[in-house]
This record gives C-alpha cells, sequence and structure tokens, in this order.
C-alpha cells in the first residue's frame, strides 16, 4: 500500500510488478544520465568559447548525435516490448474472477464456484475502524489464494473504469461493452489496496478495490464453507 512520503512504486506483491519495477529503474538511470550529460553541457556552454562563426556543417558530430540516442532508444524499447508482451500472457489459469465497473462501486462475480456474486463498496469514513485505511478499503473485499495464477475478466455496465492494483503491476481499462482480460500472481499473503484509475464521474475517488491475499487451503475451505 503506498504510504506517507513514498515517492516510489509500491513494494511488488508479485512477479510482473517486480519486474515493471526493474524496467522503471532501469529507464530512471537512462534518464539519470542524459539529463547529467545534457545539463553538464548547457553549463560550460556559459563559460566556455566553442564558437565558430563559419561553421555550417559537421558530419560526423551530426552522426555520432544521431546513432546515440538510437541505440539509447533500443535499450528502453527491447525491455519494454518484452515486459508488454509477459503482461499480455495468460498462463492457464487455476481461478477466474470477474470485476464490472460500476458508478461508483466495484461488483465481482467468482463463477467457477457457486456463482458467488458481490457489490463492493468503500467504506465510508464515519464506519471505519480507527485502524482503518481512509479511502481504500471496502465492505466486501475480493478474497484470492496466493502463489496461484488468477485471470480477471473486466468490464462495465456505464462509464470507463479502470481497474488498478499498483502493487500487482495490473491496470486494466474497464468498459461497456467489451471484456477485457488480464492476470496476475500473488507471492505473498496481505492485503492489496487499489483504486479505479479512469476519471469515470463525480465518485471516481471513492470506488477503491481491496484484496485479501491468503494461502491457498485457507482459500479452499472458504469456498467448501461458501455453500452452507
Ligand atoms: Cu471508476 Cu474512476
Amino acid at each position: 500500500m503506498a504510504t506517507w512520503s513514498n515517492l516510489n512504486l509500491q513494494d511488488s506483491a508479485s512477479p510482473l510488478m517486480e519486474q515493471l519495477a526493474f524496467f522503471h529503474d532501469h529507464t530512471l538511470l537512462i534518464i539519470i544520465m542524459i539529463t547529467m550529460l545534457v545539463g553538464y553541457l548547457m553549463a560550460t556552454l556559459f563559460s566556455n568559447k566553442f564558437t565558430n562563426r563559419l561553421l555550417l556543417e559537421g558530419q560526423t558530430i551530426e552522426i555520432i548525435w544521431t546513432i546515440l540516442p538510437a541505440i539509447t532508444l533500443v535499450f528502453i524499447a527491447l525491455p519494454s516490448l518484452r515486459l508488454l508482451y509477459l503482461l499480455d500472457e495468460i498462463s492457464d489459469p487455476s481461478i477466474t474472477m470477474k470485476s464490472i465497473g460500476h458508478q461508483w462501486y466495484w461488483s465481482y462475480e467468482y463463477s467457477d464456484f457457486f456463482n458467488v456474486e458481490f457489490d463492493s463498496y468503500m467504506t465510508p469514513y464515519h464506519e471505519m475502524p480507527k485502524n482503518g485505511f481512509r479511502l481504500l478499503d471496502v465492505d466486501n473485499r475480493i478474497v484470492l489464494p496466493m502463489l496461484s495464477q488468477i485471470r480477471i475478466l473486466v468490464t462495465a455496465t456505464d462509464v470507463l473504469h479502470s481497474w488498478t492494483v499498483p502493487s500487482l503491476g495490473v491496470k486494466i481499462d474497464a468498459t461497456p461493452g467489451r471484456l477485457n482480460q488480464t492476470s496476475f500472481f500473488m507471492n505473498r499473503p496481505g492485503l492489496f489496496y487499489g483504486q479505479c484509475s479512469e476519471i469515470c464521474g463525480a465518485n471516481h475517488s471513492f470506488m477503491p478495490i481491496t484484496i485479501e491475499s491468503i494461502p491457498s487451503n485457507m482459500f479452499i475451505n472458504l469456498i467448501k464453507n461458501m455453500n452452507n
């Protein structure tokens, strides 16, 4: 979960988010190197005497300052494409969950077992426990097993929403009339929070997502007891 003055990405809870964090750091280092080089060159322009009134062209320097940025871009583009295709992969999921965006709440369906369906509303401040997380907790949380590949099917009933959980590296649009799919794998137990990230109207900020990640034997017990 995001906490005070955290300017970095949240701690990852899935292998894909870990890869996204690595890619972020990799790209940030490249940006820092470029900024430092350009900043140094601009600063030295104040004091150096590198001027030539008659200079009109320079083939060598132009080849260098065209090829070098092109190579730099390849070092960003190739890892980016690798991630893009990794994120798109649905690797033989053991559970499918459906998530439907409404103005302004999410509803969920687990149609793998007994057609479980429920709405998930944000807990209002006056109903929140003292140690609760304001604007992030919901009345009915999504409970899912850790260490299992989970597929989510995402859609909406009214306007565009976006089902987004930063620590899992999931961000997928909920679009009326379309069914989007993505998947994730939670590598630790805990509570993972997310929020809608498509501007969807007045209460856009108040339709959070809460996932309870639990060991799979506990999840199986939960499903077993659901029938009674
Ligand atoms: Cu739903 Cu913003």
